[in-house]
């Protein structure tokens, strides 16, 4: 069904105020309620982090409602469309499952269990009032100093088409197919396109309006976040398009453009590559979203350029972190001058209509109360310990692993007893938080309920033991996005300590390693006799002992190739 009728006879009832109420998207903290009726407002996100006072999932349910209750008094009461980030469960709740980053999903090269994910993830979202996951991230990283590596599903577009168009299945269809089964949300596929081609040293030093508690620092080395990608067409087409066709052809509804650049241009006014071959050549019939504040950046002296040659470009709905009033006032202002074509408009509003009518948002606009048990449920958890059991990667191994449950263990690491170092960015904080951040296990939680005889002490001060084992767990810091942009991959001299002072109390040392990415062990590689990657696996430690003690087979296949000194 494709709502023409409908669709048609919005545009016609709706004033020129209406329709780019609906191409606005505004964060929750700069909105309230009565100005989304008031100015018709299309969606409302959260950002990293972006939970209510109390973080439950009842009372993020309270206040995605609320704002949903006032969009439906609106004049023409058309339905808002929530947004959040759940790149690896609904990883803003306290509470909530959180799964493998896709890193992880990629090494066990499994569409299936990726398809299942993104269900148990849409029913956590849903449960809470929120009907827009922007995930999966297809990006296909070609360095891993990138600190978005991980969410990535691995270096190879071939992988990453498979397993992200898995996910847009998984999240839209439900269990009965289409975007109005009530189990189903709006998948988004992201950031188009190119952004894991962006090289070394060619990261914008960030303005005022991005973030500038954290990127303020003008010691900041450039790294690669929001930089260039630097290649042509084919190259582009070859490497970087592949998961968008997949995922159009999956039925994905929702695509959000890259701050990268591209041929000297910023991917928000690249009208060729936005219009001309993914709404023309690919026929994607969704609308696109952009950025945190990604149009600001195409000219930053000048909002009112931004923001009309994004528009022309193709950009449906812009996301406007802050100041929404003046997004509006420039945007009107734009179409009453002629600068922006009334069809342009249009053509966004019934992309973004078309895809509400499509979800059956009118009828189901407040999500599904009776899904709340199954946020950070047994059903959900269960499928994450599985999907943390089949993405360890088993990099090394002298002999020593699996290990018997009899084996004197000696364990040490701050990592070995830290959910927040297991899960990694994007969980409860935007940049993630060492710690206890949610409800889950660590290792040493699960270690207890295995009931083998181990000693722990986080820097290594342990008895020495000729007949044991050790576990020595190390976690990269949490981190997200251009924060997490790193030209050093060695292991930090705290680490490297605390190998040489495990070494000489055991027998066979086993690293276990929670990163977004591969790193540079090379120097310490002797010192070990196995080495797992963990990758980030989130909230479900067990999953990690259920493939130490040998109840389930290592993953061997890394998703990224490991750095050559390796
Ligand atoms: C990220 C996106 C994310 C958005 C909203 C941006 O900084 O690049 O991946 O969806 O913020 O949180
Ligand atoms: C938000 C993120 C966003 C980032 C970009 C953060 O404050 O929580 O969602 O991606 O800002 O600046």
């Amino acid at each position: 069904m494709n709502y023409q009728a409908e669709v048609e006879q919005f545009i016609t009832l709706m004033s020129l105020a209406e329709k780019i109420g609906q191409m606005t998207q505004v964060e929750k903290n700069s909105i309230t309620p009565e100005d989304v009726k008031n100015y018709a407002i299309g969606s409302v996100l959260s950002g990293g982090g972006g939970a209510p006072k109390t973080n439950t999932p009842l009372a993020w349910r309270e206040m995605v409602n609320e704002f949903q209750q006032a969009a439906l008094k609106s004049r023409l009461k058309i339905p808002l469309l929530y947004g959040v980030d759940a790149v690896h469960g609904h990883n803003n709740v306290i509470g909530a499952t959180i799964f493998p980053h896709n890193i992880g999903l990629g090494a066990t090269r499994d569409p299936k269990l990726v398809e299942q994910i993104a269900r148990a993830t849409a029913r956590e979202i849903l449960a809470t009032g929120i009907h827009w996951n922007f995930a999966p991230c297809v990006a296909v990283p070609q360095d891993i100093r990138w600190g978005r590596t991980y969410e990535g599903y691995g270096a190879d577009s071939g992988l990453v088409a498979e397993l992200g168009a898995a996910f847009v299945r998984g999240t839209q269809q439900g269990e009965g197919g289409g975007l109005s089964h009530p189990q189903a949300a709006l998948a988004t596929v992201k950031h188009y396109l190119g952004d894991g081609g962006a090289g070394w040293g060619t990261a914008p030093r960030f303005g005022a309006n991005w973030a500038p508690d954290l990127f303020g620092d003008p010691q900041r080395p450039h790294g690669i976040d929001q930089g260039i990608t630097d290649c042509d067409e084919e190259t582009l087409r070859a490497v970087h398009l592949p998961p968008y066709i997949a995922a159009i052809q999956a039925g994905v509804r929702a695509i959000m453009v890259s701050y990268s650049t591209w041929g000297g241009k910023k991917m928000h006014a690249q009208q060729y590559l936005l219009t001309e071959i993914l709404k023309k050549e690919l026929g994607f019939a969704g609308f696109l979203v952009s950025d945190w504040a990604a149009i600001d950046q195409i000219n930053p002296q000048n909002y009112s350029e931004s923001v009309i040659t994004a528009i022309n470009a193709g950009v449906d709905m812009v996301m406007v972190p802050w100041d929404f009033r003046r997004f509006i006032t420039t945007l009107t202002d734009a179409v009453i001058n002629g600068a922006v074509s009334q069809t342009r408009i249009d053509d966004a509003v019934r992309r973004i209509l078309r895809v509400k009518l499509e979800l059956d948002l009118f009828s189901r606009p407040m999500g599904e109360e009776a899904f709340l048990d199954s946020v950070g449920g047994a059903t959900h958890r269960a499928l994450a310990r599985d999907a943390v059991r089949r993405s360890m990667v088993l990099i090394k191994n002298d002999g020593v692993l699996p290990i018997t449950r009899e084996t004197p263990l000696l364990v040490a690491g701050v990592a070995a007893d830290d959910l927040g170092l297991q899960c990694g960015g994007w969980t409860i904080d935007w940049q993630g938080r060492r710690g206890c951040p949610t409800l889950g296990t660590t290792l040493v939680d699960a270690l207890h309920q295995s009931r083998c005889n181990f000693h722990f002490h986080p820097q290594g001060d342990l008895p020495t033991d000729p007949n044991a084992t050790a576990l020595v767990v190390l976690a990269e810091p949490p981190y997200a996005e251009g924060i997490g942009d790193r030209a050093d991959l060695r292991l930090p001299p705290a680490d490297r300590e605390l190998l040489e002072r495990v070494r000489p109390r055991c027998r066979k040392l086993v690293v276990i390693l929670y990163s977004g990415r591969p790193l540079s062990l090379g120097g310490q590689l002797p010192l070990m006799d196995a080495l797992v990657a963990a990758w980030l696996p989130g909230t479900e430690g067990v999953g990690v002992t259920d493939v130490l003690f040998g109840d389930y087979p290592f993953s061997e296949v890394s998703p990224f190739p490991w750095p050559d000194q390796f």
